[in-house]
């Protein structure tokens, strides 16, 4: 949510941060702006829109020689996407960018104002900046004016502020959101993503809460004190390109079996589930009596697929929340609960939130994460890795995909651990999920022209429902959630049995109708319900399970997986409605890799 980056160091200042500003596009994209340290000056460009529209406005001015610059893309909270409540700010000789929310803002706003500060927007950005300003008029000291302002400060902020007294030197706090500092060969960097400093370098330190820094030139300097402690990430530029595919949310889907063999990969000893890389031993295992899987949007899906897993191989009770609810309507707990905290970014606001609620409430958690070093793999007490690579698209499929992979093999190796199933049981599935997830996935990707003919058939209609029981039901709310971002047509998963109890009245001549049905034993369950919307004038797309018989005359259009077993069925199912999802919003010609209203990474609550 907004994404912001820093440079300052021997050259091409306002080249870097642009180029990093693209690659950080996809945490928001209203409006987009920079300020530059040119000649003691501090000069802002902005504009509303992405950053094409910068760089068009910034081509043509010779900016070679400007050493040190801060830029921001922006997701809109307070006031609308316009020039003027785009970043950076200014307010007297401070400017800075920022990521987060300042809760308080109001009240601090109309104290300065009664001090005759003037204020030009609607953002509780300007107020921080202008709260700093406020101290630095007064006490001339950086260092105390960032720290008096950030004592007053509600909410969470990441914040790059420059200067004009000080030339080509950046300050930057983080509290509550999060934000990267790196170490190039030309200079010192920041942003709130590694990735968008790849490009750069590869040395870099993540803030800590409440950590302030002044970058220039030659050092990177934390005034809590100490030498940040560099580490180097193995992420490459490569992964965060297009490579050649049309959308980055093609490229995730067909990087998708590769990602979940390198997510299981190294968790799999002689044929056996095994997180003791993570820290997880048979002794924790065996101490969970029960689960919470918390988490938001495409992630709380998995969680819902993960659920079914668990408690049908391993027979302990899990349930899954919503982030933003679990906070705040909090379930009772007992003694042995496990908290799993699922987020690709790792810093989801409500997540990391819950994530601190239930450690205060003294619960054992659990990090699945994808994003290295971010908040919730670092505040948990242990942490799972999903290994998927950078994931660009804001539609999630690759960090989804794995999240499902890794809980379902963290489910065989808690119903092993528990003596529910037996080693040659365990080794059965932990088989199924390594090698049949992968390959019927790539099934799906080579059928893929199949799925743009029932595109064809749903992209002109304003209202989809998917339907499904148990996990088919848990898959359907992850297919209804792909459609909906990126096509933008409405569309709801419903429990085919739920449909009559009242939805069905939606169903009018063509209302497309996708069922899904994996599971043998409920077969004829699903035809009924397919039936009853058939009747009622629905048009019904059936994705199935190769053994479901007579399908010919139950459906309009029938899509049928490939031969697998339950674990293979939903990653099967899967790509399948990714690439519905992927076709529709092509044929609508949406744009699939930055959804209207979207960011990829909720740092707000
Ligand atoms: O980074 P997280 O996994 O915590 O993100 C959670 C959701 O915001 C995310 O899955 C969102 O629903 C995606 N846009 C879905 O494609």
């Amino acid at each position: 949510m907004c994404g912001i980056i820093g440079y300052t160091g021997i050259n091409e200042a306002v080249k870097k941060v642009t180029k990093g500003l693209e690659i950080l596009e996809y945490r928001g994209y209203d409006s987009v702006g920079i300020c530059a340290c040119s000649n003691g000056k501090l000069e802002i460009a902005k504009a509303k829109g992405r950053v094409s529209e910068l760089k068009r406005i910034l081509s043509g001015e010779p900016r070679e020689n400007v050493l040190c610059a801060i830029g921001h893309t922006r997701w809109a909270t307070h006031g609308a996407p316009s020039y003027v409540n785009a970043h950076p700010h200014r307010v007297g000789r401070t400017c800075l960018v920022h990521n987060g929310i300042i809760e308080n803002y109001k009240e601090i706003k109309s104290r300065l104002e009664g001090e005759g500060v003037n204020f030009v927007s609607d953002t509780d950005t300007e107020v921080g900046c202008g709260l700093i300003n406020y101290y630095y008029e007064k006490t001339k000291d950086p260092y105390n004016a960032i720290l008096s302002a950030s004592a007053e400060m509600k909410g969470s902020y990441a914040l790059a502020i420059m200067l004009e007294d000080e030339e080509n030197t950046i300050y930057a706090i983080r509290q509550g959101s999060p934000l990267i500092i790196a170490k190039g060969k030309d200079g010192f960097y920041l942003a709130s993503d590694l990735t968008a400093l790849i490009p750069f370098t590869k040395e870099y330190y993540s803030l800590n809460e409440g950590e302030l820094v002044r970058l220039s030139k030659n050092e990177a300097i934390i005034y809590q004190g100490g030498e940040p402690e560099w580490k180097i990430t193995d992420m490459s530029f490569e992964a965060s390109k297009k490579g050649g595919y049309d959308h980055f949310m093609l490229k995730e889907m067909y990087e998708q079996p590769k990602a979940i063999k390198g997510s299981l990969t190294s968790r799999i000893v002689n044929g056996l589930p095994d997180f003791s890389s993570d820290g997880l031993d048979k002794s924790f295992f065996e101490k969970i009596k029960e689960i919470h899987i918390v988490a938001c949007g495409s992630a709380m899906h998995a969680g819902l697929v993960a659920a079914c897993l668990i408690e049908k191989s391993a027979l302990v009770p899990t349930s899954v929340y919503i982030a933003s609810e679990y906070r705040y309507n909090p379930p009772i707990t007992r003694e042995g609960t496990l908290v799993i905290v699922v987020s690709q970014s790792g810093e989801t606001a409500d997540s990391l939130a819950s994530l601190r609620h239930a450690k205060e409430r003294g619960l054992t958690t659990l990090g699945i994460v994808n994003a290295v070093e971010t908040t919730i793999a670092r505040e948990a007490d242990f942490r799972a890795y999903t290994y998927a690579g950078p994931e660009i698209a804001v539609a999630t499929t690759k960090g989804y995909a794995t999240q499902v992979s890794l809980l379902g093999l963290f489910a065989i190796c808690l119903a092993y651990n528990k003596g529910e199933i037996d080693e040659k049981n365990a080794k059965a599935l932990t088989e199924c999920l390594f090698f049949e997830a992968p390959a019927v996935m790539e099934n799906v990707l080579i059928r893929r022209a199949q799925l743009k003919e029932i595109a064809k058939q749903i992209y002109e209609r304003d209202d989809i429902f998917y339907i499904g029981r148990g996990i088919d039901y848990a898959m359907s709310q992850e297919a209804s959630l792909k459609l909906k971002e990126i096509s933008y047509i409405h569309s709801q998963a419903y429990a085919a049995g739920e449909l009559k109890h009242g939805t069905i009245s939606l169903i009018e001549d063509g209302t497309p109708v996708i069922a899904i049905a994996t599971q043998e034993a409920l077969f004829d369950k699903m035809d009924s319900n397919i039936k009853e919307v058939r009747a009622r004038g629905a048009k019904t797309i059936l994705i199935c399970h190769e053994k479901m018989q007579n399908t010919e005359g139950c459906a309009d259009i029938v899509f049928k997986l490939p031969k697998s077993s339950y674990l293979g069925n939903i990653f099967s199912s899967l790509m399948t409605v990714q690439l519905i999802a992927y076709e529709t919003a092509l044929l609508r010609e949406c744009d699939i890799d930055k959804p209207k209203n979207l960011a990829k990474s909720v740092t707000v609550e």
